[in-house]
């Protein structure tokens, strides 16, 4: 067991860099459920960019766009499409956990920095990570503002920024990077090192290879657990990986996809579907073997059927879960829903049935 040198309390939010995130707010808000709580932009005082931030349970995403074609903001989207740019822990000390990673070989992104304003002292840091992507710490236990100095509070106001219902999301459960073929194991070393988390769980090519596409995978979680990243490469194959794919279309490494916990993934994925949300599907024959495979679970299968719900189980109970299409244009970032009843594996017995779905739709973009 590390020392765990680097304490986190859990995730604090998620930043996309995007095009116009005056309508990835609304998309989120409509299509996910996040209520839009705060904003930053011109109307605030900011000339160079404008943030959404939405919430939903303990998730909070923030959406930036820049209002200049000279923004680092711009140079991001320019390159990457929509994407996240920042992932971001709360952490007690965010000076310590520059000071500390660093000194294990992280490269500094953001030195310390305490920005105060009449709601206290935010402060925070930042590292690199994975191609342009940072970690972010944030301590915000001297700050009582909205989000972060220089956000107004948005919730409730009126009809189009009301506080959504929401569809049920309640958390990130764990956030998978992609990176080049060969890069894995230096991205594990650098969370192990640096951060020091350590590896939960490998997958091998012969894990979750169908007959086109592979990948490998290391899950890193940090000392509580609160904290997971898988990271994935590409695995040589009879066609392209659908990781090479990521990399290809994302110019570069970065983030695939966030999942999210629901407390009851069925009423969650149907107001997901109800509000245009669109997910991968496996054929209908995946349900005909359903229970044979997994045994009793609490959940109807024909439900499941009709929703394209997928379930696992591993020694220490089952999980549900169901993953979006990409949310751009791009074939990049997507969405898992995971609802978990004991186990706390990844859904290893789904791979072959999902892949196998994922290269269908790869075969559709003429990338495979
Ligand atoms: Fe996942």
């Amino acid at each position: 067991m590390s020392e765990d040198f680097l304490p986190i309390k859990g995730m604090d939010h998620v930043e996309f860099y995007v095009g116009n995130a005056k309508q990835a707010a609304h998309y989120y808000r409509t299509g996910f459920g996040f209520t839009h709580t705060a904003y930053s932009g011109l109307e605030t005082g900011n000339r160079q960019t404008a943030s959404y931030v939405m919430e939903q349970g303990k998730i909070r995403l923030v959406l930036t766009t820049a209002l200049g074609p000279d923004h680092p903001v711009s140079r991001h989207t320019y390159l990457h499409g929509d994407g996240v740019a920042v992932i971001a822990m709360e952490v007690p000390d965010a000076a310590s956990a520059y000071a500390e990673s660093t000194k294990r070989g992280a490269t500094g992104a953001i030195a310390p920095t305490a920005v105060e304003d009449e709601y206290g002292v935010f402060r925070y840091s930042a590292i690199r990570c994975y191609g342009d992507t940072i970690i972010k710490f944030v301590d915000r236990s001297g700050y009582r503002g909205p989000f972060s100095p220089g956000y107004a509070a948005r919730n409730g106001a009126n009809g189009q920024n009301g506080r959504h219902k929401g569809v049920g999301l309640a958390s990130i459960d764990h956030m998978v990077g992609n990176v080049e073929l060969g890069a894995m194991n230096r991205w594990v070393e650098f969370f192990a090192h640096t951060m020091g988390f350590s590896q939960l769980l490998h997958f091998d090519d012969k894990d979750i290879s169908t007959e086109y596409s592979a990948l490998m995978s290391k899950v890193m979680q940090n000392g509580n657990g609160k904290i997971k990243f898988p990271i994935n490469e590409p695995a040589e194959g009879k066609k392209k990986s659908q990781i090479q794919e990521y990399l290809d279309y994302y110019y570069g490494p970065g983030v695939q996809h966030i999942a999210c916990t629901t407390g009851n993934i069925i009423e969650t994925v149907t107001q997901l579907q109800e509000n245009g949300i669109e997910f991968l599907r496996v054929p209908t024959t995946y349900y005909e073997v359903l229970e044979e495979r997994v045994g009793k679970i609490n959940e109807p299968v024909d439900k499941l059927a009709e929703l394209g719900i997928l379930v696992d189980r591993d020694e220490e109970g089952y999980l549900l879960q169901i993953f979006t299409k990409p949310v751009e244009d791009r074939p990049t970032v997507f969405y898992e829903i995971i609802e978990r009843h004991g186990s706390r594996g990844f859904g290893k017995g789904n791979f072959k049935a999902l892949f196998e779905s994922i290269e269908r739709e790869q075969a559709l973009r003429g990338n495979l």
